[in-house]
């Protein structure tokens, strides 16, 4: 959490609400560093929280009226509704997110009564694969469960997250960026098993390396659609081989198990789909052991064995992120790159060596504006801490 930030924001909370906050609740992005699209699909993932975060600094109100402000997207002024309201807003306005939260709760049968103001930033690029979202979701849901006093554990509160996005957004997402977010501990990353939810942490020692952020700035559209068009043909080839396997989830298949699936699946798209989903299973261990070991140098052929299997079994990546990818595995002082979150346009890691990351990011970014016809951009990070709340004053 950037304190400048939260007493800027503080003050600006009380310039438009012409009243004091009392606290404000940090929820940061994440990245994932590998495993991915598996975890709807029963895997292990690896993601970490960053840096870049959601600030909602907020005061309860004694009535049942949501009043919020985001400076993201400043346009559309303060969204205000009363608790109890549980429609859903004009379709792609942010203020989705926080009625997704409240909705959900309320569905689920707890009590929730309280109205409250936020003034929200959001320092994570919005739909960059970052999941500046789920961020904020989790943001809500602590301070939802704080105000109303509900005492839910952390865990249930990532679960709340998880169906507000799935049941009142439409986004048929897996657990894993409300997890990391909700979860994430300083300089650790999180190895998540999504078929029990048993959970690790695993410190991240990088010894001069880092993880770099490379955002490929191409809106991700329709990115939720060829989303939960992935999730489909998941859930139908785990259909179709379950007549001869007794598996739960495509991630409990080895690689030996290939050879025999193929026969059992209607298409080459299907068994494609599913060989990522084993290889990449596969793969989050080895990386794991390698980290393990420090062997950095294998963690980042295995981030670029990931990436391929994203582009050529997944289908998940697209010109952008493939060029981005591409360019930056060329350059000295790269040990590997992968996209990293839902693909479809937003962002890749990378990671690499300190010293050279002015040189990577002047290199890749002028290979890949001749390429792509505009800059990308870099954000450098470090593994930072899950949602969390500071109360200043208590009314
Ligand atoms: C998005 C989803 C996650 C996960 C990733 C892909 O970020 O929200 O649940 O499926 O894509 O790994």
């Amino acid at each position: 959490m950037d304190i400048k930030i939260v007493e800027r924001v503080k003050e600006e909370f009380a310039k438009l609400f012409e009243n004091e906050a009392t606290g404000c609740v940090f929820s940061p992005g994440r990245i994932n560093i590998i495993g991915e699209h598996i975890d709807y699909n029963g895997g292990n993932v690896f993601p970490a929280a960053i840096m870049q975060g959601t600030y909602v600094v907020f005061r309860e109100r004694k009535d049942s009226v949501v009043r919020v402000f985001s400076e993201n997207f400043s346009d559309v002024g303060i969204c205000s509704w009363d608790i109890s309201d549980t429609q859903k807003a004009e379709e792609g306005r942010w203020e989705n997110f926080v009625r997704a939260i409240i909705v959900t709760m309320k569905k689920m049968g707890y009590a929730i009564n309280i109205g409250f103001e936020a003034y929200i930033v959001g320092n994570i690029p919005n739909g960059a694969g970052l999941s500046s979202s789920a961020s904020l979701e989790m943001a809500i849901a602590v301070l939802v469960d704080m105000q109303n006093n509900l005492q839910l554990d952390r865990v249930a509160l990532v679960d709340i997250a998880q169906k507000a996005e799935n049941e009142f957004i439409g986004v048929q997402c897996g657990i894993m960026d409300m997890f990391a977010i909700g979860m994430g501990k300083v300089d650790n990353a999180i190895l998540l098993n999504c078929a029990t939810k048993e959970f690790t942490y695993a410190p991240i020692k990088l010894e001069n390396h880092s993880f770099l952020i490379m955002n490929t700035m191409k809106r991700r559209a329709l990115a939720d659609s060829k989303y939960n068009e992935r999730r489909s043909e998941c859930e139908l080839a785990l259909a179709q081989i379950k007549v001869e396997f007794e598996i739960d989830e495509l991630a409990e298949l080895t690689e030996n198990d290939l050879i025999y699936i193929e026969k059992l699946l209607a298409n080459d798209v299907l068994f494609r789909r599913v060989k990522h989903v084993v290889t990449e299973q596969k793969r989050t261990e080895s990386v794991l052991n390698a980290l393990r070991q420090s062997d950095l140098e294998s963690v980042g052929k295995l981030l670029c064995a990931s990436h391929d299997s994203l582009q050529k079994d997944y289908e998940v990546t697209g010109k952008e992120l493939d060029a981005l990818v591409f360019y930056a595995q060329q350059e000295d002082g790269v040990l590997g790159a992968r996209m990293t979150g839902a693909g479809f346009g937003g962002c890749a890691i990378a990671l690499v060596e300190n010293a050279q990351i002015d040189t990577i990011i002047k290199h890749v970014s002028e290979f890949y504006s001749a390429e792509i016809g505009y800059s990308p951009e870099f954000y450098t990070t470090k593994i930072g801490i899950g949602t969390q709340v500071i109360r200043w004053k208590q009314d």
